[in-house]
C-alpha cells in the first residue's frame, strides 16, 4: 500500500456517513426528498407514477386491489406487454440506439440497437410460435449470459408464455425438477459455453435434465460453440439460427396482457428441499423494475449502464432485461468472469465503453479487493456516475473501497437490499437524496413501508436488532408460489400475520431476513434466519444440500452451514454421518462434493466435509446449526445445554479446530 493510499483509507475509516456528491444530485432523476413523505399521504396512488413509466394498451382502472389478502393485484384492468414496452415503443425515437451491447468470453462483441433487438425478438417469436407454443405456455431457458437469452426471455413475453429462467450453472437434476413443477414442454438451451478462454459443453447436462422430465419436451439449441463442439440433433430438437433464419423478416404482434397476467417464473431456494416457483405478472413487475431503474440506479436513455450479474438469477432478469429496456438505455451482457484474461478485465470495460453506472454484488468487491486497487487504477473510470451493490451485506471496509477506488469518490452508492420474491428493490438509499452510510443499506424507498420487528411482531427500538417485514404491499411482489396458494401463505405470510383475517392491515410479508434499525431508520441487513446460505450472492437452501449428501451411498445423516467465507461471504459446510460398514475418508468424501454437485450445481459445492459420529440434536431431534456455524468459524461454542448429546459439539469441535 502506497503512503497516499494508506492517508486516504485512514481518513475514510474514520467516516461512517457520506453525504451524495453534489454533481449527482444536480442530474439525478430523483433529487427532491419530499418524496418519501409524498409518497406516504398518496400511498397506493403514488405508484401511478410507476405505472406511468408504461405504455398500456389499455388503461388500469384500479392501482391496488387489496379486496382478498395477501393476493393482492395491481393496476387491475390494464393490459400491457412486456416486450413492446422493452422494444416497439423506443423505435421511432431511439430504434438506432443500443440496447444490448454484448461481450463474450473469447472478447467477441455484439451489438444490438433497438431496432437489431426487436427484429430478432420478432423472429424468434415467430419461431416459437411455429413449434406450437401458445399464450400460458411454460418455457424453459438453460442458457449461460449469451444475447439468445434476453432475446428468447423477450419473444416468450411478446407472445404472452411466461419464461421460467434456470441459471446455466445449476444441475441436471435441477432443471429436471423446475421443468417438472412448471409443466414447461419447451426449453431453449445451447450446446456449451466458454470459461476462461476455453469450451465448455453444455448440452450433455440439458439433454440429462430433459430425459429426467415425464412429459415430452421441445428444444431449441443455440449454437454458441460452432464448430468446437459437434453434437447430433434429435427430431424434438431446433437450432436456433435456423429457426431464425426461417422466420426472417417476420412480424409478430405483442399478445395483449392482462396487468395480473404472469410474466415469467423463477425458482428460488427456501426452506424445504423443493424449489419454490416464484410467479411475478406484466404490469406490477415492469412498473416496479422500471420505476427503480429510473429513481435509483439513475438509468436515463443516454447511459450505458451495466449490472454484472447473471441473467438466470433475479438480479439480471430486472435490472440486466427488463427495467434498463424499459426505460431504453443501453445494456451492457458480458458473458466472461471478472479476471479472464486479466484481473482487470471489468476496468477494462467501464474504460472501453464509458459505462455510467456499475451495479455488482460484495463477493465480487471483495475478490477486487484481494487482487489489488492497481487493477483499477490502471484505468480511465471517470465515465462512472453510480455505483451499486445487491445480494448480500456490504461491510463497510469493502464499501469505503469500493467508493475510492472504482469510484474515485465522485460517485453515489446504492446498497439494494431486495430479493427474487419482491421483483426488485426495496430498502436502499436514493442515491440523489440520501446520506449514505457504510454497511447500511439504508431507509425503505418512498411509499415501502418495511418494518424492523420483534418475535412477536412489534416494532424494535432504534440500535435493536430484529426481523424484517413489509407491512404494505408493493407492485412488483411476487403473486403467489406457481400452483401453490397454501406454501405461498406459509412461507412468506404466517409468521406475522392474522391469516384468517380479510383485513389488509392483517398481512405482513415476512422475507426471513434480520435486520437492525438505526435512529435515523437506517436498516442494516443481518442475514438469513431462515435455513438458506448465501454463496457469493447466490440463495441455496441447506436442505437441498443436505439431501443430495443423504443420497450419496454410505452416508446415514447429514446437516451443512453457511460458513464465513473471505471472498463468497458464505460457503458450505458439511457434517455427515457415515452408514454402518461405510468407510469414512476421501473417497466418500469426493462422493459427497459430487452428489452435491450432480444434484444442484458447482456452486453449492461443499467447502468442507466433516465425518461425524453424530449431530449436535435437540431433545425434540433438531440439528442445532447455530452450534455447527460456531465450529465452522472457529468461534466460542454457544450454550450446549439444550442438547441431548452435548458431548458430540466438543468432539465435533476438537475434530475441525485441534490446533
Ligand atoms: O438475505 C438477503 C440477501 O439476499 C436474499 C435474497 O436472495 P435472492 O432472492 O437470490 O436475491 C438476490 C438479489 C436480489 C435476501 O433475503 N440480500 C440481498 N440484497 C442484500 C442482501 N443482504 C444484505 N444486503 C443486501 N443489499
Amino acid at each position: 500500500m502506497s503512503d497516499d493510499t494508506a492517508e486516504l483509507e485512514a481518513r475514510l475509516a474514520a467516516q461512517d456517513s457520506f453525504e451524495p456528491p453534489s454533481s449527482f444530485v444536480e442530474q439525478a432523476n430523483a433529487s427532491d426528498p419530499a418524496i418519501y413523505d409524498e409518497f406516504e399521504a398518496e400511498w397506493p396512488e403514488c405508484w401511478r407514477a410507476a405505472a406511468d413509466l408504461l405504455d398500456w394498451e389499455s388503461p388500469y382502472d384500479t392501482v391496488l386491489d387489496d379486496s382478498n389478502p395477501p393476493f393482492y393485484e395491481w393496476f387491475t384492468g390494464g393490459s400491457l406487454n412486456a416486450s413492446a414496452n422493452c422494444l416497439d415503443r423506443h423505435l421511432d425515437e431511439r430504434g438506432s440506439s443500443v440496447a444490448i451491447e454484448w461481450i463474450g468470453e473469447l472478447g467477441e462483441t455484439r451489438t444490438y440497437t433497438y431496432e437489431a433487438l426487436h427484429r430478432e425478438v420478432n423472429e424468434f417469436a415467430a419461431g416459437l410460435r411455429s413449434l406450437g407454443v401458445e399464450e400460458d405456455d411454460v418455457v424453459t431457458m438453460y442458457m449461460p449470459m449469451v444475447p439468445e437469452l434476453p432475446i428468447a426471455m423477450l419473444a416468450c413475453a411478446r407472445i404472452g408464455a411466461p419464461h421460467s429462467v434456470v441459471f446455466a450453472g445449476f444441475s441436471a437434476e435441477a432443471l429436471t425438477t423446475r421443468m417438472e413443477s412448471a409443466g414447461s414442454e419447451y426449453l431453449i438451451t445451447c450446446d456449451g459455453y466458454y470459461r476462461r478462454g476455453d469450451p465448455l459443453e453444455h448440452k450433455g447436462k440439458s439433454d440429462d435434465g430433459v430425459a429426467g422430465v415425464d412429459h415430452d419436451v421441445t428444444s431449441v439449441v443455440v449454437d454458441r460453440l460452432e464448430d468446437a463442439y459437434d453434437h447430433p440433433m434429435a427430431d424434438d430438437e431446433h437450432d436456433y439460427d435456423e429457426l431464425v433464419a426461417d422466420h426472417a423478416g417476420e412480424t409478430v404482434a405483442p399478445v395483449s396482457r392482462d396487468a395480473e397476467d404472469m410474466l415469467f417464473l423463477m425458482y428460488t431456494s427456501g426452506t424445504t428441499g423443493q424449489p419454490k416457483g416464484v410467479k411475478h405478472t406484466t404490469g406490477g413487475y415492469l412498473a416496479w423494475t422500471s420505476w427503480t431503474s429510473q429513481n435509483v440506479l439513475d438509468i436515463t436513455p443516454e447511459d450505458t449502464y451495466w449490472c454484472s450479474a447473471d441473467i438466470g438469477w433475479i438480479t439480471g432478469h430486472s435490472y440486466i432485461v427488463y427495467g434498463p429496456l424499459a426505460l431504453g438505455t443501453t445494456s451492457v451482457m458480458y458473458e466472461g468472469t471478472p479476471d479472464y484474461p486479466e484481473k482487470d478485465r471489468l476496468w477494462e470495460i467501464v474504460e472501453e465503453y464509458s459505462v455510467t453506472q456499475l451495479y455488482t454484488a460484495p463477493t465480487a468487491i471483495r475478490a477486487f479487493m484481494k487482487w489489488g486497487e492497481e487493477y483499477p487504477a490502471g484505468h480511465d473510470l471517470s465515465s462512472l456516475r453510480l455505483l451499486g451493490t445487491v445480494g448480500e451485506p456490504i461491510n463497510p471496509r469493502a464499501w469505503k473501497w469500493y467508493y475510492t477506488h472504482i469510484g474515485n469518490e465522485a460517485c453515489p452508492i446504492i446498497d439494494t437490499w431486495w430479493q427474487t420474491e419482491t421483483g426488485g428493490m426495496m430498502v436502499t438509499t436514493l442515491p440523489g437524496v440520501g446520506t449514505m452510510k457504510p454497511g447500511s443499506a439504508g431507509p425503505p424507498l418512498p411509499g415501502v413501508d418495511v418494518e424492523i420487528v420483534d418475535v412477536s411482531g412489534e416494532p424494535v427500538e432504534a440500535g435493536q436488532a430484529g426481523y424484517l417485514t413489509v407491512q404494505k404491499p408493493w407492485p412488483g411482489m411476487l403473486r403467489t408460489l406457481y400452483q401453490n396458494d397454501e406454501r405461498f401463505i406459509e412461507e412468506y405470510w404466517a409468521e406475522y400475520s392474522d391469516v384468517d383475517s380479510d383485513d389488509p392491515d392483517d398481512w405482513v410479508y415476512f422475507p426471513e431476513d434480520g435486520a437492525k434499525l438505526d435512529e435515523d431508520g437506517y436498516i442494516t441487513v443481518l442475514g438469513r434466519v431462515d435455513d438458506v446460505i448465501n454463496v457469493s450472492g447466490h440463495r441455496l437452501g441447506t436442505m437441498e444440500i443436505e439431501s443430495a449428501i443423504v443420497g450419496v451411498e454410505g452416508v446415514a445423516e447429514a446437516a451443512v452451514v453457511g460458513g464465513n467465507h473471505d471472498v463468497k461471504g458464505q460457503a458450505v459446510y458439511a457434517y455427515a454421518i457415515t452408514e454402518e460398514g461405510a468407510e469414512e475418508g476421501k473417497e466418500l468424501e469426493s462422493a459427497i462434493i459430487s452428489g452435491v454437485e450432480d444434484a444442484i450445481g458447482p456452486i453449492a459445492r461443499p467447502e468442507a466435509v466433516v465425518f461425524t459420529p453424530e449431530l449436535p440434536k435437540t431433545r425434540s431431534g433438531k440439528i442445532m446449526r447455530r452450534l455447527l456455524e460456531d465450529i465452522a468459524n472457529d468461534d466460542e461454542l454457544g450454550n450446549t445445554s439444550t442438547l441431548r448429546n452435548p458431548e458430540v459439539v466438543e468432539a465435533i469441535d476438537q475434530k475441525v479446530n485441534a490446533d
